[in-house]
């Protein structure tokens, strides 16, 4: 088979994947999506692949080349669905709520003076985070009403247009860690611990990633949570409430994964790679489900 693995910059992670294609014995090129234009009805930029494998470091340049690659009819990963839900952190509670899949509490509101009023019936400390973004980036823990003030006038007067609708969440007082299960498919292959001694546990900002059991809870609710949001091979990201009960922070459609083989012994590529090919000659991935 011969792969279009997309990207926009090489990774550790993208060397891993082509690798582990290889060895599956795929022929797998990297296409950089920054270095040529895509003419749309013109001719088929996937012509002779046989699946696109959609790896580039921005949310837009993955949307639309999965989108593009689904107006050819040639099968792709992720879809095109699934990026979209998963790039947008209100999409995305909202696909896990209607598919009752636990989450923190959550609201929206569409000015200063609404979320104000969200976070005081919410209760401080309260958690904002931008409907795009990762590794931690732009987040913010609230923890009273004229910091929430404050915060509220910047996003709204210094950020892009997406930064005045808000999105807020109850702050879960988790045990210095939160959970990361990578999916693939309909199995969860790994799991790690993110350990910080700050509240944000990405990996990206410094926290220590430890393998983590895969208890049955753990399956179920990172399974539901990854069929929630299309499918396909995705990152989610686990809190532990003080009860013990879990919920699903966000879910990750481009996850990085260089820090957590060692640590579980999983060749997290190599399931990756498999899965996507197994798809791929299946056929059906994300043709023709565009939207
Ligand atoms: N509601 C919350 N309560 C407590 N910690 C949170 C909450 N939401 C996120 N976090 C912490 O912040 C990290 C980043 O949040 P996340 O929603 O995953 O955004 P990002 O897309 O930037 O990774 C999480 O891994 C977790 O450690
Ligand atoms: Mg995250």
């Amino acid at each position: 088979m011969r792969i279009a693995v997309l990207i926009s910059r090489v990774r550790v992670e993208e060397k891993l994947l082509i690798q582990a294609f290889r060895r599956e014995g795929a022929d797998a090129e990297f296409i950089r999506v920054d270095l040529m234009p895509f003419e749309l009805n013109a001719h088929n930029p996937f012509a002779g692949y046989d699946g696109v494998f959609v790896r580039c470091m921005g949310h837009l340049q993955s949307l639309y080349m999965a989108r593009l690659a689904e107006s050819y009819g040639v099968p792709v990963l992720n879809t095109c669905h699934t990026i979209r839900v998963c790039g947008d952190k209100l999409l995305t509670t909202l696909a896990l709520t209607e598919a009752g899949v636990p989450t923190p509490d959550t609201a929206v509101a569409f000015s200063p003076e609404a979320a104000q009023a969200a976070m005081e019936r919410m209760g401080y400390p309260v958690v904002v985070k931008p409907l795009h973004g990762s590794w931690g980036r732009l987040l913010a823990k609230v923890n009273d009403p004229e910091a929430a003030e404050a915060l509220l006038e910047h996003k709204k007067t210094l950020g892009g247009y997406t930064h005045s609708v808000f999105y807020l969440q109850e702050y879960i007082p988790k045990p210095g860690r939160d959970i990361r299960c990578f999916v693939v498919g309909d199995r969860v292959v790994a799991a790690i611990y993110r350990y910080s001694p700050h509240w944000i546990t990405n990996t990206a900002r410094g926290a220590r990633a430890t393998h983590c059991p895969l208890s049955p809870e753990l399956v179920e609710i990172a399974l539901a949570a990854a069929r929630a949001v299309g499918g396909g091979i995705v990152a989610v990201d686990v809190l532990e409430a003080p009860g013990g009960e879990l919920l699903v922070a966000e879910v990750n459609h481009t996850p990085e994964f260089r820090n957590s083989i060692a640590p579980t012994g999983v060749d997290i590529p190599g399931e990756m790679a498999r899965y996507a090919l197994e798809a791929f000659a299946r056929g059906a991935v994300g043709a023709g489900k565009g939207e």
